[in-house]
């Protein structure tokens, strides 16, 4: 059992019989789906939301549920990955492109499982490029007003092409190098027009779950 998967699996102890498990994306989250599969094959029931359509594929393989969002009032337990976390839990995500529906399930959760390999922890936030995720219609615009915040920017791609998110938007990478403030720059950026959500998770976090190479893990609550 690798890092990735050591914290995945200590996360998916803490799903209940008739829990609704928010399932996060990415190759650390695909192991929590994974361990979860089989605890449903073994008689769990659970209801799941999915934070992108890859999830969702990968949900149904494993014999597990999915509704909309909308279909529940709430969430019990999400479990995610991140790209960074810093000493008060606060994260950056969007390596994946999903982090607007992350966010939102994130939110919707009466608590929120980070699970990611002990490399992941870092003293401040900002040297993985900030996923800022904006509407197509003039986006080099947009782009420009992250700029003026301090940071160089990129369009994510994939090929050649621009990658269009699962709700039709584009990512703007935005390289800060480091953030000293995450809580004031999330909304600084939040309040640029064009801009739908960022990767910035503050004091969203309940539980990090940390995996070490050697199987072990650290959990931070
Ligand atoms: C997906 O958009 C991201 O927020 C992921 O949760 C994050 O990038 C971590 O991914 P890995 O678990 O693949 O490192």
């Amino acid at each position: 059992m690798d890092a990735k998967q050591a914290a995945a699996c200590k996360a998916v102890e803490y799903v209940r019989d008739g829990m609704i498990v928010g399932l996060g994306t990415g190759s650390t989250a695909y192991w929590a789906i994974q361990y979860l599969g089989e605890k449903v094959k073994q008689g769990l029931q659970v209801t799941a939301v999915a934070t992108s359509a890859e999830t969702e594929s990968i949900a149904l393989q494993c014999g597990i549920s999915i509704v909309e969002l909308d279909a529940v009032d709430h969430i019990d337990i999400d479990i995610d990955g991140a790209d960074e976390i810093d000493g008060q839990m606060n994260l950056v995500k969007g390596g994946g492109g999903a982090l607007l529906r992350e966010k939102i399930v994130a939110a919707a959760s009466r608590e929120f499982i980070v699970i990611a390999g002990s490399n992941k922890k870092v003293s401040l936030l900002g040297k993985f490029p900030l996923p800022v995720e904006v509407i197509p219609f003039g986006w080099k615009h947009t782009a420009g007003q992250l700029a003026v915040l301090g940071c160089d920017t990129s369009i994510r791609k994939k090929g050649d092409e621009i990658r269009v998110t699962d709700n039709g938007n584009y990512i703007v990478d935005c390289h800060f190098g480091s953030i000293a403030e995450p809580a004031v720059l999330e909304q600084k950026i939040n309040s640029i027009a064009g801009v739908v959500e960022n990767g910035l998770f503050v004091n969203m976090a309940t539980r990090v779950i940390l995996g070490h190479e050697d199987g072990t893990v650290q959990v931070i609550s």
